[in-house]
Protein backbone atom coordinates (compact mmCIF):
# COMPACT_ATOMS: atom_id res chain seq x y z
CA UNK A 1 0.00 0.00 0.00
CA UNK A 2 1.92 3.29 -1.33
CA UNK A 3 2.05 5.87 2.28
CA UNK A 4 0.86 8.89 0.01
CA UNK A 5 -2.34 8.53 -2.19
CA UNK A 6 -2.62 11.10 -4.86
CA UNK A 7 -5.80 11.41 -6.67
CA UNK A 8 -7.23 13.97 -8.96
CA UNK A 9 -9.98 15.46 -9.49
CA UNK A 10 -10.49 18.19 -12.23
CA UNK A 11 -7.75 20.97 -11.91
CA UNK A 12 -7.84 19.91 -8.05
CA UNK A 13 -4.67 17.08 -7.06
CA UNK A 14 -5.24 15.53 -3.53
CA UNK A 15 -2.40 14.15 -1.86
CA UNK A 16 -2.79 11.66 1.46
CA UNK A 17 -0.24 10.80 4.34
CA UNK A 18 -1.41 7.31 4.29
CA UNK A 19 0.25 5.23 7.42
CA UNK A 20 -3.08 5.67 9.59
CA UNK A 21 -2.22 3.20 12.07
CA UNK A 22 0.98 5.39 13.19
CA UNK A 23 -0.75 8.85 12.78
CA UNK A 24 0.62 8.84 9.45
CA UNK A 25 4.51 9.46 11.08
CA UNK A 26 6.76 10.75 8.32
CA UNK A 27 9.35 7.86 7.85
CA UNK A 28 12.46 7.89 5.17
CA UNK A 29 10.00 6.20 2.78
CA UNK A 30 7.09 7.86 2.88
CA UNK A 31 8.68 10.95 2.71
CA UNK A 32 10.42 10.06 -0.46
CA UNK A 33 7.26 9.07 -1.78
CA UNK A 34 6.09 12.58 -1.19
CA UNK A 35 8.54 13.98 -2.73
CA UNK A 36 7.76 11.75 -6.09
CA UNK A 37 4.23 12.69 -5.20
CA UNK A 38 4.94 16.33 -5.28
CA UNK A 39 6.81 16.33 -8.69
CA UNK A 40 4.22 14.33 -10.11
CA UNK A 41 1.41 16.69 -9.27
CA UNK A 42 4.04 19.41 -10.37
CA UNK A 43 4.68 18.06 -13.98
CA UNK A 44 0.73 17.37 -14.68
CA UNK A 45 -0.42 20.09 -16.68
CA UNK A 46 -3.81 19.37 -15.72
CA UNK A 47 -3.20 20.20 -12.45
CA UNK A 48 -3.64 23.42 -10.33
CA UNK A 49 -3.61 23.56 -7.13
CA UNK A 50 -2.95 20.93 -4.86
CA UNK A 51 -4.70 20.10 -1.54
CA UNK A 52 -2.10 18.12 1.60
CA UNK A 53 -4.11 15.69 3.77
CA UNK A 54 -3.45 12.63 6.31
CA UNK A 55 -5.41 9.85 5.88
CA UNK A 56 -7.70 8.33 8.88
CA UNK A 57 -10.10 10.30 11.11
CA UNK A 58 -6.81 11.33 13.85
CA UNK A 59 -3.85 12.86 12.29
CA UNK A 60 -2.81 14.94 9.30
CA UNK A 61 0.79 13.50 10.37
CA UNK A 62 1.60 13.12 14.07
CA UNK A 63 5.23 13.81 13.54
CA UNK A 64 8.84 12.12 12.06
CA UNK A 65 8.61 8.84 12.82
CA UNK A 66 9.88 8.55 16.45
CA UNK A 67 10.85 4.79 16.07
CA UNK A 68 13.07 5.43 12.75
CA UNK A 69 14.54 8.58 15.01
CA UNK A 70 15.51 6.74 17.86
CA UNK A 71 17.52 4.43 15.93
CA UNK A 72 19.94 7.26 14.12
CA UNK A 73 23.35 8.52 14.16
CA UNK A 74 23.79 12.69 14.08
CA UNK A 75 24.87 11.90 10.13
CA UNK A 76 21.86 10.02 9.83
CA UNK A 77 19.70 12.59 11.72
CA UNK A 78 21.41 15.02 9.54
CA UNK A 79 19.80 13.49 6.15
CA UNK A 80 16.70 12.92 7.16
CA UNK A 81 16.56 16.43 8.45
CA UNK A 82 18.02 17.88 4.67
CA UNK A 83 15.05 15.17 3.07
CA UNK A 84 12.48 16.92 5.04
CA UNK A 85 13.77 20.48 3.82
CA UNK A 86 13.86 19.29 0.33
CA UNK A 87 10.13 18.07 0.56
CA UNK A 88 8.94 21.17 2.21
CA UNK A 89 11.33 23.18 -0.73
CA UNK A 90 9.76 20.93 -3.27
CA UNK A 91 6.31 22.08 -2.25
CA UNK A 92 6.91 25.69 -1.57
CA UNK A 93 8.95 26.41 -4.67
CA UNK A 94 6.85 24.63 -7.26
CA UNK A 95 4.54 25.55 -9.97
CA UNK A 96 1.09 24.18 -7.64
CA UNK A 97 0.05 26.01 -4.76
CA UNK A 98 -1.02 23.41 -1.28
CA UNK A 99 -3.26 24.02 0.77
CA UNK A 100 -2.84 22.23 3.63
CA UNK A 101 -6.24 20.01 5.11
CA UNK A 102 -5.64 19.47 9.10
CA UNK A 103 -7.71 17.06 9.72
CA UNK A 104 -5.90 15.90 13.59
CA UNK A 105 -2.91 15.75 15.45
CA UNK A 106 0.03 17.94 12.77
CA UNK A 107 2.95 17.83 15.22
CA UNK A 108 6.17 18.48 14.60
CA UNK A 109 6.94 17.33 10.75
CA UNK A 110 3.36 17.71 10.63
CA UNK A 111 3.47 20.62 11.59
CA UNK A 112 6.34 21.73 9.56
CA UNK A 113 4.49 20.11 6.81
CA UNK A 114 1.35 22.41 6.87
CA UNK A 115 3.78 25.31 7.38
CA UNK A 116 5.18 24.78 3.81
CA UNK A 117 1.92 24.94 2.25
CA UNK A 118 0.57 28.02 0.98
CA UNK A 119 -2.15 28.24 3.62
CA UNK A 120 -3.78 25.44 6.36
CA UNK A 121 -7.43 25.07 6.78
CA UNK A 122 -7.99 23.07 10.02
CA UNK A 123 -10.19 20.55 11.33
CA UNK A 124 -12.08 21.93 14.76
CA UNK A 125 -10.71 18.53 16.04
CA UNK A 126 -7.03 19.92 15.10
CA UNK A 127 -3.72 19.97 16.99
CA UNK A 128 -1.38 21.55 16.26
CA UNK A 129 2.61 21.66 17.98
CA UNK A 130 6.18 21.45 17.35
CA UNK A 131 6.80 18.59 20.45
CA UNK A 132 10.57 18.05 19.99
CA UNK A 133 12.05 19.29 22.95
CA UNK A 134 10.22 16.49 24.96
CA UNK A 135 12.17 14.00 22.70
CA UNK A 136 15.61 16.18 23.79
CA UNK A 137 15.60 17.23 19.99
CA UNK A 138 14.18 20.39 18.34
CA UNK A 139 11.87 21.04 14.86
CA UNK A 140 14.22 19.51 11.57
CA UNK A 141 11.98 20.13 8.81
CA UNK A 142 11.96 24.23 8.77
CA UNK A 143 9.86 24.72 11.64
CA UNK A 144 12.18 26.93 13.61
CA UNK A 145 12.19 29.11 10.50
CA UNK A 146 8.68 28.78 8.94
CA UNK A 147 6.82 28.92 12.05
CA UNK A 148 8.42 32.40 12.79
CA UNK A 149 7.94 33.25 9.82
CA UNK A 150 3.71 32.66 9.80
CA UNK A 151 3.04 33.58 13.80
CA UNK A 152 6.06 35.45 14.61
CA UNK A 153 9.15 35.13 16.28
CA UNK A 154 7.80 35.23 20.00
CA UNK A 155 4.91 32.88 19.58
CA UNK A 156 7.01 30.66 17.66
CA UNK A 157 9.49 30.44 20.75
CA UNK A 158 6.35 29.66 22.77
CA UNK A 159 5.16 26.96 20.66
CA UNK A 160 8.52 25.32 20.23
CA UNK A 161 9.92 25.55 23.72
CA UNK A 162 6.12 24.21 25.68
CA UNK A 163 5.98 21.91 23.20
CA UNK A 164 2.39 21.90 24.14
CA UNK A 165 -0.34 21.68 21.45
CA UNK A 166 -2.27 24.36 20.21
CA UNK A 167 -5.71 23.52 19.71
CA UNK A 168 -7.62 24.72 16.48
CA UNK A 169 -9.11 28.05 17.48
CA UNK A 170 -5.97 29.26 19.08
CA UNK A 171 -4.07 27.95 16.07
CA UNK A 172 -6.35 30.51 14.27
CA UNK A 173 -6.27 32.99 16.66
CA UNK A 174 -2.07 32.88 16.25
CA UNK A 175 -2.43 32.94 12.49
CA UNK A 176 -0.86 29.51 12.11
CA UNK A 177 -3.80 28.20 10.35
CA UNK A 178 -6.74 30.35 7.92
CA UNK A 179 -9.59 29.13 8.96
CA UNK A 180 -11.37 26.36 11.43
CA UNK A 181 -14.23 24.51 10.01
CA UNK A 182 -16.73 21.45 11.05
CA UNK A 183 -14.38 18.45 11.45
CA UNK A 184 -16.93 16.17 8.50
CA UNK A 185 -16.89 19.43 6.33
CA UNK A 186 -12.90 19.80 6.20
CA UNK A 187 -12.55 18.60 2.54
CA UNK A 188 -15.49 19.67 1.35
CA UNK A 189 -14.44 23.40 2.36
CA UNK A 190 -10.67 22.90 1.22
CA UNK A 191 -11.88 21.68 -2.10
CA UNK A 192 -13.96 24.93 -2.51
CA UNK A 193 -11.25 27.14 -1.97
CA UNK A 194 -9.21 25.42 -4.05
CA UNK A 195 -12.06 25.13 -6.83
CA UNK A 196 -11.55 28.89 -6.94
CA UNK A 197 -7.50 28.99 -7.05
CA UNK A 198 -7.93 26.40 -9.88
CA UNK A 199 -10.69 28.99 -12.01
CA UNK A 200 -7.84 31.61 -11.69
CA UNK A 201 -4.98 32.73 -14.15
CA UNK A 202 -2.36 29.71 -13.48
CA UNK A 203 0.93 31.77 -14.46
CA UNK A 204 -0.31 34.60 -12.31
CA UNK A 205 -0.37 32.29 -8.99
CA UNK A 206 2.64 30.94 -9.59
CA UNK A 207 4.44 34.08 -10.03
CA UNK A 208 2.43 35.69 -7.12
CA UNK A 209 3.71 32.70 -4.67
CA UNK A 210 7.23 33.05 -5.71
CA UNK A 211 7.12 36.53 -4.92
CA UNK A 212 5.89 36.27 -2.07
CA UNK A 213 7.99 33.28 -1.25
CA UNK A 214 11.54 35.28 -2.03
CA UNK A 215 10.04 38.46 -1.03
CA UNK A 216 10.50 37.79 2.58
CA UNK A 217 13.89 37.08 2.27
CA UNK A 218 15.07 39.97 0.92
CA UNK A 219 14.85 44.23 1.98
CA UNK A 220 11.53 45.80 0.88
CA UNK A 221 12.66 48.10 -2.22
CA UNK A 222 14.03 44.60 -3.79
CA UNK A 223 10.88 42.76 -2.64
CA UNK A 224 9.44 45.90 -4.83
CA UNK A 225 11.36 45.00 -7.78
CA UNK A 226 10.86 41.54 -7.99
CA UNK A 227 7.36 42.62 -7.79
CA UNK A 228 7.21 44.73 -10.56
CA UNK A 229 9.58 42.36 -12.98
CA UNK A 230 6.53 39.45 -12.25
CA UNK A 231 4.09 41.82 -13.08
CA UNK A 232 6.00 42.71 -16.30
CA UNK A 233 6.58 39.13 -16.87
CA UNK A 234 2.72 38.46 -17.27
CA UNK A 235 1.84 41.28 -19.77
CA UNK A 236 1.66 39.47 -23.25
CA UNK A 237 0.47 36.41 -21.92
CA UNK A 238 -2.96 34.55 -23.17
CA UNK A 239 -3.76 34.29 -19.80
CA UNK A 240 -3.71 38.35 -19.62
CA UNK A 241 -5.52 39.21 -22.36
CA UNK A 242 -8.01 36.62 -21.56
CA UNK A 243 -9.02 38.22 -18.12
CA UNK A 244 -8.65 42.02 -19.44
CA UNK A 245 -10.54 40.96 -22.44
CA UNK A 246 -13.48 39.59 -20.42
CA UNK A 247 -13.45 41.84 -17.56
CA UNK A 248 -14.57 44.41 -19.97
CA UNK A 249 -16.58 42.76 -21.82
CA UNK A 250 -18.16 41.94 -18.99
CA UNK A 251 -17.75 38.13 -19.19
CA UNK A 252 -16.14 35.52 -16.92
CA UNK A 253 -12.58 34.31 -18.20
CA UNK A 254 -11.14 31.42 -18.83
CA UNK A 255 -7.58 30.53 -18.61
CA UNK A 256 -5.10 27.96 -20.08
CA UNK A 257 -1.88 29.10 -18.24
CA UNK A 258 -0.58 30.07 -21.16
N1 LIG B 1 6.41 8.36 15.39
C1 LIG B 1 6.19 7.04 15.38
N2 LIG B 1 5.04 6.47 15.75
C2 LIG B 1 4.06 7.29 16.13
C3 LIG B 1 4.20 8.69 16.15
C4 LIG B 1 5.43 9.22 15.76
N3 LIG B 1 5.66 10.53 15.71
N4 LIG B 1 3.04 9.24 16.59
C5 LIG B 1 2.20 8.22 16.81
N5 LIG B 1 2.81 7.04 16.53
C6 LIG B 1 2.27 5.69 16.64
C7 LIG B 1 2.22 5.22 18.07
O1 LIG B 1 3.48 4.70 18.46
C8 LIG B 1 1.16 4.16 17.98
O2 LIG B 1 1.70 3.01 17.41
P1 LIG B 1 1.35 1.54 18.04
O3 LIG B 1 -0.15 1.42 17.91
O4 LIG B 1 2.10 0.61 17.17
O5 LIG B 1 1.79 1.60 19.46
C9 LIG B 1 0.17 4.75 16.99
O6 LIG B 1 0.91 5.70 16.23
C10 LIG B 1 -1.00 5.46 17.63
O7 LIG B 1 -0.47 6.45 18.52
P2 LIG B 1 -0.81 6.53 20.07
O8 LIG B 1 0.32 7.23 20.75
O9 LIG B 1 -1.16 5.17 20.60
O10 LIG B 1 -2.12 7.42 20.03
P3 LIG B 1 -2.65 8.37 21.18
O11 LIG B 1 -4.02 8.77 20.77
O12 LIG B 1 -2.49 7.75 22.52
O13 LIG B 1 -1.68 9.66 21.16
C11 LIG B 1 -0.42 11.41 20.12
C12 LIG B 1 -1.63 10.48 20.02
C13 LIG B 1 -0.29 12.18 18.82
C14 LIG B 1 -0.61 12.38 21.31
C15 LIG B 1 0.85 10.57 20.36
O14 LIG B 1 0.89 9.53 19.38
C16 LIG B 1 2.13 11.34 20.27
O15 LIG B 1 2.47 12.07 21.17
N6 LIG B 1 2.89 11.15 19.17
C17 LIG B 1 4.18 11.75 18.98
C18 LIG B 1 4.07 13.22 18.68
C19 LIG B 1 5.44 13.85 18.54
O16 LIG B 1 6.18 14.00 19.47
N7 LIG B 1 5.78 14.21 17.30
C20 LIG B 1 7.00 14.91 17.00
C21 LIG B 1 8.02 13.96 16.53
S1 LIG B 1 9.52 14.84 16.14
Amino acid sequence: MPTVLIERDAHIAILTLNRPDKLNSLDEPLLHELHSAIVTVDEDPAVRVAILTGAGDRAFAAGADIAAMSEMTAPQAKRFAELGHHVGAHIEEGRVPFIAAVNGFALGGGCELALACDFVYASEKAKMGQPEVTLGILPGFGGTQRLARRVGAARAREVCMTGSMVGAQEALRIGLVNAVVPHEELMTRVREVAAKIATRAPLAIAALRRVILRGQDVPLPSANELEATAFASLFGTDDQREGMRAFLAKKEPTFHGR
